[in-house]
């Protein structure tokens, strides 16, 4: 051991030791522009439908979605990331792809809501409207087929892009999504509309949640695509490929548990780096919190501020357009 000649003169306690100093010296921060919310949206409903297993989150109606987007767009967030649920599922996901289908025409009523002040963001992956639940069609015994879904998957990109999206969310996971969605856009002249590739997108116990919100059909689970959560170095072969083929954003998701995997990725990725924070990151804090068992706020800013920390440049959450309302009282 090295004996200090002076013990006292290297004290990191004093950018500790008044919250001007500390709010001087901070390394990052989190600003509204960086946070993207999802909404729900579900068909045949008369009402918003609060789900369950996500306090204060609801399905919203086509009615009730204008006043969540403008309310996202008065904080100053930087999107919202929209998910639907149809009356209607088969095979093949058909209302995925119908114009006047649930999803396309939440685009469209959050295009119009947003008048350019949003990002506005659709999730482009077929398990909300398949009558199986999977991210894709099926062979005919059973397995995902993956080129098969390819096509289905640039057919939903010229819906959601006709609808007026700004962004598709690729979260199928199936090789070739990028590249495949990023040619389907650019021969319809839709090039303007960029690509988010859920890269590093784990077969995770924390999107448990979101399957109520979603009324998932799915039995089984997702492991024949999503990336196993022992796999850290993969995460850096699905952004390579993301990247080559087109991509424009990348992401990590879940968030909380994968810090590493997003940490790597922010630091080698050339385009900018999304991380999600996912349904069940979201229930744990509200449930932990409705407890008493830890301070709610705290435990939001602080698991926002560490994915940021990470390195990512912009966070979903279902927090988002409440933790924009906190951070505009402290910047006033
Ligand atoms: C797939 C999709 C999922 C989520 C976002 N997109 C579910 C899944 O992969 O099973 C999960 C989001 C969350 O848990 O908040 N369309």
């Amino acid at each position: 051991m090295t004996e200090h000649p002076h013990p006292g003169r290297v004290r990191p306690r004093r950018l500790r030791a008044t919250p001007a100093m500390r709010r001087l010296v901070g390394e990052v921060d989190v600003q509204p522009r960086q946070l993207v919310l999802p909404l729900f949206v579900r068909e045949g409903l008369a009402e918003p439908r609060p789900i369950a297993s996500m306090p204060g989150v609801v399905q919203h109606t086509l009615e009730s979605l204008p006043a969540a987007v403008a309310q996202a767009a008065d904080a100053r967030l930087g999107g919202v990331m929209l998910f639907a649920v149809p009356e209607l599922r088969d095979a093949t996901g058909t209302q995925a792809t119908a114009s006047d289908g649930i999803l396309n025409r939440a685009i469209a009523v959050a295009a119009r809501e947003a008048g350019g002040a949003l990002v506005v963001q659709a999730d482009l992956c077929l398990d909300e409207f398949t009558d199986h639940g999977h991210c894709g069609v099926l062979t005919a015994d059973g397995r995902v087929d993956n080129d098969a879904t390819l096509t289905r998957y640039a057919e939903m990109a010229l819906a959601q892009a006709a609808a007026g999206a700004d962004l598709v969310g690729l979260s199928g996971m199936m090789d070739g999504q990028t590249g495949v969605v990023r040619d389907a856009l650019d021969q319809a002249g839709a090039d303007e509309v960029a690509v988010l590739a859920y890269a590093a997108k784990y077969a995770s116990a924390f999107y448990g949640p979101f399957r109520d919100a979603v009324e998932s059909q799915l039995e089984g689970d997702r492991r024949t695509y999503q990336m196993d959560p022992a796999n850290r170095r993969e995460a850096a072969r699905e952004v390579a490929i993301d990247v080559a083929e087109g991509a424009d954003v990348v992401m990590v998701k879940p968030a909380l548990a994968y810090l590493d995997v997003l940490a790597d990725v922010a630091a080698s990725s050339p385009v900018p780096v999304a991380a999600y924070a996912v349904s069940g990151e979201y229930a744990m804090i509200e449930a932990a919190a409705a407890a008493g068992w830890i301070e709610r706020e705290r435990a939001i800013r602080e698991s926002v501020l560490s994915i940021r920390r990470a390195g990512a440049d912009h966070v979903l959450t279902y927090h988002a357009t409440e933790l924009a309302g906190w951070l505009a009282e402290e910047y006033r």
